[in-house]
């Protein structure tokens, strides 16, 4: 069963070679929320997952920006709150910051610092890992808060650049629904 949603949800993304810049081939998630059955079978899999008691977090955190898209919808079928990590400069309140290095670049989160309490179970979502940078940041920034990150979730894992295993020797469980070689 995981395999068939595994393999229909990857046969919704779309591959644009060299984009953003030469060498990338972009996953292009954006055909999986087009399609409602699909956004329907995409959600339900983390849902399904996060709705085990052992399992439910008591925040959803999003990365900037699929993330965002992702994890409000998580978040409101779980009956929990939605945090926003940002790119730098997007939030009003006093924030923590981290600045990291992507597949092609660098950037700077932040995360208010009354998004989550001390203690805090969070979950923290983005669409794909790569690097794993960007999940890395954003679990320090929880972190730095005082929160526990219990899981990071994305819909695609980008195994050959190394982010996932990163992210699991850091200490973060983590949960992907497909990956592309
Ligand atoms: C993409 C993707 C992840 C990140 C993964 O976002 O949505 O957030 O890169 O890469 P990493 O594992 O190497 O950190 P991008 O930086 O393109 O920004 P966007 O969401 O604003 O488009
Ligand atoms: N973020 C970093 N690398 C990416 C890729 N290859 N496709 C989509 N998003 C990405």
């Amino acid at each position: 069963n995981h395999q068939t949603v595994s393999q229909y949800l990857k046969n919704h993304i779309r591959t644009v070679p060299d984009w953003p810049a030469p060498g990338v081939q972009f996953r292009d998630i954006t055909p999986l929320l087009q399609n409602p059955k699909v956004f329907r079978v995409l959600i339900d899999a983390f849902v399904h997952r996060y709705m085990d008691p052992a399992l439910r977090p008591d925040v959803v955190a999003g990365l900037d920006a699929r993330g965002f898209i992702l994890g409000s919808v998580i978040a409101y079928e779980l009956n929990v709150g939605f945090v926003p990590v940002r790119k730098k400069g997007k939030l009003p309140f006093t924030t923590v910051q981290e600045t990291y290095e992507l597949e092609y670049g660098s950037a700077t989160v932040e995360l208010h610092t009354d998004a989550v309490k001390p203690g805090d179970r969070v979950l923290l979502i983005d669409d794909l890992i790569a690097t794993g940078g960007t999940m890395m940041a954003g679990k320090k920034l929880l972190e730095k808060l005082g929160a526990v990150v219990t899981e990071g979730a994305a819909i695609v894992d980008l195994p050959e650049l190394g982010g996932s295993q990163k992210l699991i020797a850091a200490g973060l469980p983590l949960f992907t629904l497909l990956d592309f070689a």
